[in-house]
């Protein structure tokens, strides 16, 4: 069978491929093509993910198979761009797909070496993401059931898939590589990186958010850490099947919203906040404007009437920010109904206590922190980097009358995604910010395996402020907070 046929192409026009023969010869420096099949009968796809803990010191992966294939894939790709000539910047189509199995086909046989029609195929899929996507990395960005990749540095990538950190057999040939792959994010950006300012932040075309940070200050090697943008979003009912929520937690999240109840997600770093941010404003009614602000756009509101703001890094020469800041002053002016921030990480919470204490309730955002009390002593602190020379009582009391609902959301040891906390915030008793839980997680037991079971409860407290929800005719029943009634089973 014909490479070309092997492939799932078309007839090879060696008139295309421009270098002479002799200038294809098979490599025979350190990026050669080895003589014998590199990963003739390898059961390991080049992307196979290997399970192991962060704290491995030895790398547990056999290199070689990866290694040659890789270095085999860049060496074609090398031939392959000289004979594209100054056109080296290709788009993903139909016909580019052609043209490149074309070229692909030419230079395989003048390598001379015989593979295995499946690592024919692989080292095909390797040449195309190489020259028209975000090469190593790209078989991670392309699979469904991987939400984070995590480049640090050539040789060691991890992925996170069904909430667990693994390392992955995917490798880059060197750190220049690694360059490579970053330039080839951000340039199409107008963004650039460099030795005077290594760090940067941005988006690939289909929405997944990047941050890249490169030597002197990633000291280990280049460092591509990409959260993966899912085209599917969780929506209320996936975050109840997959246990991180009850339904009696949901309506009782969603007659708080809907009830224009001030609302903060705290949680840690992945832990689900900005999922959680989506699910509760598209509890917000169909009716009403909405303003979002985020660092980068990730939320996805069904409603019609919203109007996306996204931060603005500074140009070139350090001028031009538009910091999450400026977008809060600036939403209240465009009339607002609701303001959704991403995520609060500075001054901007300050702006967002005295918007929330003049008018403009029903607001929702998340912040870093790993308990609701954590998240009172976070914004206390986030606003002082306001720099309003406030009284740290003043900035407490603002708080208390600004939040009413923290919702805790954690990533336990195990990979689960749940609501720890659902906490009322019920005001102020003499320096301290009074917080009362609602619903609670209750870690039940763990398997050896470390499996984690743990349950969602109410806590039997109903909320101060329980008017307000029945003032928009949510009249919840005392079970959902765990009153007990005579003859009914509770519901957990
Ligand atoms: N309840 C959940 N169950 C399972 N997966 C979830 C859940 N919530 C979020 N995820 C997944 O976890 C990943 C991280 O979610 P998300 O971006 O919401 O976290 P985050 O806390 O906002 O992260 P960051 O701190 O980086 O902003 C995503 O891939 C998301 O799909
Ligand atoms: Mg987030």
């Amino acid at each position: 069978m014909s490479l070309l046929k092997r492939l799932g192409g078309g007839s090879p026009q060696p008139a295309e491929v421009a270098p002479a023969a002799a200038a294809v010869r098979p490599p025979t420096t350190a990026v050669a093509p080895p003589p014998e099949p590199p990963v003739a009968a390898s059961a390991t796809p080049v992307h196979a993910v290997t399970s192991t803990s962060a704290a491995v010191v030895e790398d547990p992966r056999p290199p070689t198979d990866i290694q040659r294939m890789l270095e085999m894939s860049l060496w074609v790709v090398d031939r392959i761009q000289a004979s594209l000539g100054s056109q080296t910047e290709l788009k993903r189509s139909p016909e580019t797909e052609r043209m490149l199995q074309e070229r692909f086909a030419r230079v395989y046989q003048q390598a001379n070496v015989s593979l295995p029609d499946t690592a024919v195929k692989q080292l095909f899929t390797m040449v195309c993401d190489e020259l028209m996507g975000f090469g190593p990395i790209q078989q991670l960005l392309n699979d469904d059931s991987i939400s984070e990749v995590m480049v640090n540095g050539p040789n060691r990538i991890y992925i996170e898939q069904k909430g667990k950190l693994r390392l992955s057999d995917v490798r880059f040939a060197s750190e220049e590589h690694v360059l490579k792959v970053i330039d080839r994010i951000i340039r199409p950006l107008g963004r650039r990186v460099d030795r005077k300012w290594p760090m940067v932040d941005a988006r690939l075309p289909d929405g997944s958010r990047v941050n890249a940070i490169i030597p002197p200050c990633a000291i280990d090697g280049s460092t591509i850490t990409i959260r993966k943008f899912s085209k599917n979003k969780l929506k209320v009912d996936d975050l109840i099947r997959f246990g991180s929520m009850t339904p009696e937690m949901a309506e009782f999240m969603r007659a708080c919203v809907v009830s224009r109840l001030n609302i903060v997600v705290s949680g840690g770093t992945g832990s689900g906040k900005t999922t959680l941010l989506n699910v509760l404003s598209n509890f917000i009614p169909e009716d009403e404007r909405i303003v979002t602000i985020e660092d980068s756009a990730e939320l996805q509101l069904a409603q019609d009437h919203v109007v996306r703001l996204e931060a603005k890094p500074a140009e070139v020469d350090g001028s031009g920010r538009v910091a999450i800041r400026d977008l809060v002053i600036n939403s209240l002016r465009m009339r607002p109904e609701r303001v959704v921030i991403g995520e609060c990480r500075g001054g901007e919470t300050l702006d967002m206590l005295q918007a929330m204490n003049t008018g403009h309730d029903g607001s929702l955002t998340t912040l870093h922190a790993n308990t609701p009390r954590d998240a009172i002593a976070r914004m206390e602190t986030m606003s002082m980097m306001a720099g309003m020379d406030m009284p740290l009582k003043v900035i407490r009391e603002q708080i208390a009358s600004a939040i009413d609902l923290i919702v805790q959301q954690t990533r336990l040891d195990d990979g689960q995604r749940k609501v720890s906390y659902i906490t009322e915030v019920q005001g102020m008793e003499g320096e301290t910010v009074v917080l009362q839980d609602i619903f609670k997680l209750e870690i039940i037991s763990k398997s050896p395996e470390g499996k984690i079971n743990a349950e969602l409860r109410p806590t039997g407290v109903r909320p101060r402020f329980t008017p307000r929800l029945e003032a928009h005719n949510f009249r919840l029943p005392p079970n959902i907070f765990g009153a007990q009634i005579p003859g009914q089973k509770r519901s957990w």
